[in-house]
C-alpha cells in the first residue's frame, strides 16, 4: 500500500470526528460534556468507555485502552496506520493521492500485487475445485466432512481441493492472463529438471495462508493417502510476499477474539484451529509445526500480552515446545499452558466434545507456566541430583527472560519455595543468566546493525510489517549507564509530557536585547531553550523523537493559528450581530438593551477566548496522537490520556486549578527536577568514582582532588539551581 501524502493525512485528522468513528463501533450516551458507552476492549456491563470530542481522544478507564481515531481504529479493528487513515479517508469521502513513489519501489511494489492477485486467484480455484466439481466434492469435501468440518469453516478459511492433474492450475491462471512469472515465483508452479512445468499442490486438500490483514501469502495441502510415500504437507516456499516465520495461521480470523478475549491461544495445526473455532473458541493460531518465531510472537503481542500454549501431551512435544515458550517470555508476554487430556489434540478435543466443555475446560486447566515447567522437569529428573540441578538451571533461565522486575520476583519467590533454595542464591544466578542474555542481544544488534549497514535488503515487507517492525534497537547500555538512564527517565517524561499536553500555550515573555523587546514564549519553546541553554539532550530515545515530532508539528502552528482565530472570530462576529439583532427585536427600552448587548459581547469574547484556548491547548495532542510514528503515539496517547492529566487541585469553593492554569509554576518545576535529577546522577557517579579510586589507587591524590572539587562544584550547581527555580516562578500575563 502506498503511502498516503501529508496533506491529505491532515485533512483526514481535521476531519474525522472521534465521537462520530467510535459511534460506528460502540453505542454512545451522552454525559456532560463527553459521550460514554460500553468499552468495545473488553467485556462489561456498566460504560466505562468514554470519548471527548473536544479532545478527540477516547479512553476505557477499565482497561486503559483508546485513543485518537486513528488509535482507536488500529486497535479495535487491528489495523495499520495506513489502514486506519484510509478508512476515515473513504468514510468521510476524502479522496487520496498516493505520493510518488520511485521507479523502482512501483515495480517491486506492482511486483508484490501481482503475486498477490495470482494467489488470492489460485485460492478461488482451489475453493471452486472443493465445492464445485466432482472430484472436489467426492475427495476434498468428504475429507472434511469425515472430519467434522461444517460449511461455515470451509468458508471462513476458503478451504479448497487441488486436482490430480499435473498443471492445471498453470493452464488455467495463464488462460486467465495471469503471468507465469508470478506462478514461479509465488511457488504455485514450479519447473522440473526435464524443463515440462508442474503445479505444487496436486490431489491436496488446501488450507490459504492469510497475513494479518487478510491477504493471501502462501498455501499448505495436505495429502489424503494415509501411507508414507508422500509428504503430509506440501507448503508454498518463502517468497517476496511469504516470510514463513513472520506469519500465523489462522491470526486474520482470529485477531478481533484475541483482542475481545485478551487472549491468544497457540496450538501447532491447521485443522487444530478451524475445530477450534467451530466449536466456538476463535482466539486460536497456529505456528505451523514449527517453533515459535520472534516475528510471530511479536505478531501476538500486537494483540494480546497474555498467551495459552496447548500441548499435545506426548513429553517429546512438551520437551520441544518448552524452548519455544522462554522466547514468548523474553517478548513479556504472560505464558499459561495447558495439557490435553491423554491422547486429545485440540483438534480432537474439539470434536468430541461441547462448545461449553470445551470453553470450561479451558477456563479450568490452565497453568502457568514457570509452575508447569517446574512440575514437568522435576517430575522428570526424580532424585538424581546432577538432572535436578540441570532441571532447575532451566528453570531459572526462564525466569531470567522474564522483563518485568515485578513478575520476575515473584516467579523467584515461587520457586525458591517449591525447589526449597535460598531465594538469595537464585537471584544470584538470574543475575548472572540476565547479563549473558543482555549481551547476547547486543550482539545481536550489532550483526543487524552490520546487516543493514552492509545494505542488505530489509524485511520484504508487508504493509503491516512496518507497524511490527521492533522499535530500532540502542545500542546496550553499559549497565551503571542502564541505571543513570532509568534514573532520569520519569523526569523527562514528565518534562515531554507538558510539551505533548500544553506545547501551544503561551508561558512567558522573552526580553530580547537591550531594546526592551519582548518576544513571547509557549511551553515548547521554553522547555526546548531551557534545554539548550544548559546542552541536555533525552537519554530516552523515544522521548527525543517525541520533542522533534512536537517541534515538526509546531511548524505548522502559526497558520492553523491564523485560519482557526479568523474562522472564531467571524463566527464571534456573527454570533454578535444576530444577537444585537435579537435584542432590538424584544428589549423594552435604551437602557436594558445597551445592557443587554453589553453582556452579549461579554459571553460572546469569552466563548472566543476558550474556544481558542481549547484549539491551542490541543493543537500539539491532536497532531501526535494521530502520528505515523507507533512509539510517539502511543507514548503521546499515555501522556494525555493518563490520570496524571486528569490531577486537578480541589480547593473547596473555589473553581478547580487545572494543569493548565498553573503552567507557570509547573513546567519550570519540571526543567528544575531535571536539571536536578542530573546532577544528581552525576554526583552519584562522582561518589562511585571516589570509592573506587580509595579502593584501588588511594595514594592517587591528584586524581582525587580533581574528583572532589567536580563534587564540590555539582553540589554548589544544585544549590543554585534552587535559587534560579524561586526566580523562574513565572508570572502569567495579564490580557
Ligand atoms: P500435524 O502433523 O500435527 O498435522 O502437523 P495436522 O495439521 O494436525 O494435520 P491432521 O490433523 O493430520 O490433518 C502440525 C502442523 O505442522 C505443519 C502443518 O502446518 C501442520 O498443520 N506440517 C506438518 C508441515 O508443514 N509439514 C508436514 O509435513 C507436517
Ligand atoms: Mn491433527
Amino acid at each position: 500500500m502506498r503511502r498516503i501524502d501529508r496533506e491529505t493525512v491532515q485533512k483526514i485528522l481535521d476531519t474525522a470526528d472521534i465521537v462520530d468513528v467510535v459511534s460506528d463501533f460502540v453505542s454512545l450516551k451522552r454525559r456532560g460534556a463527553n459521550y460514554i458507552g460500553l468499552c468495545p476492549f473488553h467485556n462489561e456491563r456498566t460504560p466505562s468507555f468514554s470519548v471527548s470530542r473536544s479532545k478527540g481522544i477516547c479512553k476505557c478507564f477499565s482497561c486503559g485502552k483508546g485513543g485518537s481515531a486513528v488509535g482507536f481504529l488500529m486497535e479495535l479493528e487491528q489495523l495499520s496506520y495506513n489502514e486506519a487513515l484510509r478508512y476515515l479517508a473513504k468514510k468521510y469521502g476524502i479522496e487520496i493521492k498516493d505520493h510518488e513513489v520511485s521507479e523502482q519501489e512501483r515495480e517491486r511494489e506492482s511486483e508484490r500485487e501481482s503475486m498477490l492477485a495470482i494467489n488470492e486467484f489460485a485460492m478461488k480455484y482451489f475453493e471452486e475445485i472443493l465445492t464445485g466439481t466432482d472430484d472436489g466434492r467426492d475427495i476434498g469435501l468428504a475429507y472434511f466432512r469425515e472430519r467434522g468440518i461444517n460449511d461455515a469453516m470451509i468458508k471462513r478459511f476458503h478451504l479448497g481441493y487441488s486436482y490430480e492433474r499435473r498443471d492445471d492450475l498453470y493452464n488455467t491462471a495463464t488462460k486467465a492472463g495471469f503471468s507465469e512469472k508470478f506462478l514461479f515465483d509465488t511457488g504455485l508452479c514450479y519447473r522440473t529438471e526435464r524443463g515440462s512445468v508442474n503445479d505444487r499442490f496436486r490431489s491436496r486438500v488446501i488450507y490459504p495462508v492469510f497475513t494479518v490483514s487478510g491477504k493471501v501469502v502462501a498455501f499448505g495441502g495436505r495429502t489424503l493417502r494415509k501411507d508414507k510415500e508422500v509428504a503430509k504437507y506440501v507448503n508454498s516456499p518463502e517468497s517476496a510476499i511469504y516470510r514463513k516465520s513472520h506469519e500465523l495461521y489462522g491470526l486474520y480470523q482470529a485477531k478481533q477474539a484475541i483482542v475481545r478475549k485478551d487472549k491468544c491461544i497457540l496450538v501447532e495445526g491447521y485443522m487444530d484451529v478451524i475445530s477450534m473455532h467451530q466449536s466456538g473458541v476463535e482466539n486460536v493460531v497456529a505456528s505451523s509445526g514449527t517453533s515459535l518465531t520472534e516475528g510471530q510472537i511479536r505478531l501476538i503481542h500486537r494483540f494480546t500480552e497474555n498467551v495459552t500454549v496447548i500441548y499435545d501431551s506426548d513429553p517429546a512435544g512438551i520437551k520441544a515446545s518448552l524452548r519455544g515458550i522462554d522466547l514468548l517470555l523474553a517478548e513479556g508476554l504472560n505464558v499459561k499452558v495447558m495439557s490435553l487430556p491423554d491422547g486429545d489434540d485440540p483438534d480432537s478435543f474439539a470434536q468430541t466434545h461441547t462448545s461449553q466443555e470445551v470453553e470450561d475446560y479451558l477456563e479450568t486447566n490452565e497453568e502457568d507456566f514457570i509452575t508447569f515447567k517446574t512440575r514437568i522437569l522435576m517430575e522428570g529428573a526424580g532424585a538424581d541430583p546432577i538432572a535436578r540441578s540441570k532441571a532447575i538451571q532451566s528453570i531459572v533461565r526462564s525466569i531470567a527472560t522474564i522483563p518485568d522486575q515485578i513478575t520476575q520476583s515473584v516467579y523467584i519467590d515461587n520457586c525458591s519455595r517449591s525447589l526449597s533454595i535460598d531465594e538469595k542464591i537464585l537471584r544470584l544466578q538470574i543475575a548472572r543468566y540476565s547479563a549473558e542474555h543482555a549481551e547476547q542481544q547486543a550482539r545481536e544488534a550489532q550483526r543487524e546493525r552490520n546487516r543493514a549497514a552492509a545494505g542488505l535488503p530489509a524485511d520484504p515487507a508487508e504493509d503491516h510489517t512496518a507497524v511490527l517492525a521492533p522499535p530500532a534497537k540502542t545500542p546496550p547500555a553499559k549497565p551503571s549507564d542502564e541505571r543513570r538512564n532509568s534514573f532520569l527517565a520519569p523526569y523527562e517524561r514528565e518534562l515531554v509530557a507538558y510539551a505533548v499536553r500544553f506545547g501551544m500555550c503561551y508561558i512567558c515573555d522573552l526580553s530580547e536585547g537591550d531594546d526592551g523587546t519582548v518576544r513571547p514564549l509557549n511551553v515548547l519553546d521554553y522547555i526546548c531553550q531551557e534545554l539548550r541553554m544548559d546542552d541536555i539532550s533525552f537519554t530516552d530515545p523515544l522521548m527525543e523523537q517525541t520533542i522533534s515530532y512536537c517541534l515538526s508539528a509546531s511548524e505548522s502552528w502559526p497558520a492553523a493559528y491564523d485560519a482557526e482565530s479568523s474562522r472564531l472570530e467571524a463566527l464571534r462576529k456573527a454570533s454578535i450581530s444576530e444577537g444585537v439583532e435579537q435584542i432590538r427585536m424584544t428589549a423594552d427600552d435604551l437602557d436594558s438593551i445597551s445592557r443587554l448587548e453589553r453582556e452579549l459581547t461579554d459571553r460572546e469574547n469569552a466563548a472566543y477566548e476558550t474556544a481558542i484556548d481549547n484549539y491551542t491547548v490541543g493543537y500539539l495532542r491532536r497532531i501526535l496522537l494521530s502520528c505515523d510514528n507507533d512509539s510517539v503515539r502511543r507514548v503521546a496517547t499515555d501522556m494525555v490520556t493518563s490520570r496524571h492529566s486528569l490531577s486537578k487541585i480541589h480547593t473547596k469553593y473555589a473553581k478547580i486549578a487545572t494543569d493548565r492554569d498553573r503552567l507557570q509554576e509547573l513546567v519550570p518545576l519540571a526543567v528544575y527536577n531535571l536539571k536536578c535529577a542530573l546532577i544528581e546522577a552525576e554526583i552519584a557517579q562522582i561518589n562511585g568514582e571516589i570509592k573506587a579510586v580509595y579502593a584501588s589507587a588511594p595514594g592517587d591524590r591528584e586524581h582525587l582532588r580533581e574528583l572532589m572539587e567536580r563534587n564540590l562544584e555539582l553540589n554548589n550547581l544544585k544549590k543554585q539551581l534552587s535559587v534560579y527555580l524561586g526566580e523562574r516562578i513565572l508570572s502569567p500575563r495579564r490580557r
